[in-house]
């Protein structure tokens, strides 16, 4: 290949992948605002999706305390309730 058709190919696809780096929106549901407030400090939202839908609520419940114990996220104890719900219902299997 030609190294300035190379060239082009690249930019092409940079500029694909710059496309797709837009912030998702979660699925509207009850708290979708609590989880968007909360969940979006520290990483974009975009973590919540690329995990589901395999977790269930024991899985969810850890991934946020994980995120509250170890890693130190401001959320209050009725907040991550909402949260969890949210994700369990929205963005997990349930059981
Ligand atoms: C205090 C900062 C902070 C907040 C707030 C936070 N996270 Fe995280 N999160 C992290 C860090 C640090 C990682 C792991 C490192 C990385 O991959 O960026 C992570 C990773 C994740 C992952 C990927 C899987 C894993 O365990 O590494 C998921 C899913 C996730 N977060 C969900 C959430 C959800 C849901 C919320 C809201 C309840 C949240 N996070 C809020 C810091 C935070």
């Amino acid at each position: 290949m030609k190294p300035i058709l190379a060239l082009i190919l690249l930019a092409f696809s940079v500029s694909i992948a710059r496309a797709e780096e837009k912030p998702i929106t979660l699925k509207a549901g009850p708290d979708a605002d609590v989880v968007a407030a909360n969940c979006s400090i520290c990483h974009t939202l975009d973590y919540i999706p690329t995990n589901s839908p395999f977790m269930n609520r024991q899985m969810w419940t850890a991934e946020v305390n994980k995120m509250i114990n170890a890693f130190g996220a401001p959320i209050a104890p009725d907040d991550a309730k909402k949260i969890i719900d949210y994700l369990v219902g929205m963005y997990g299997k349930p059981g």
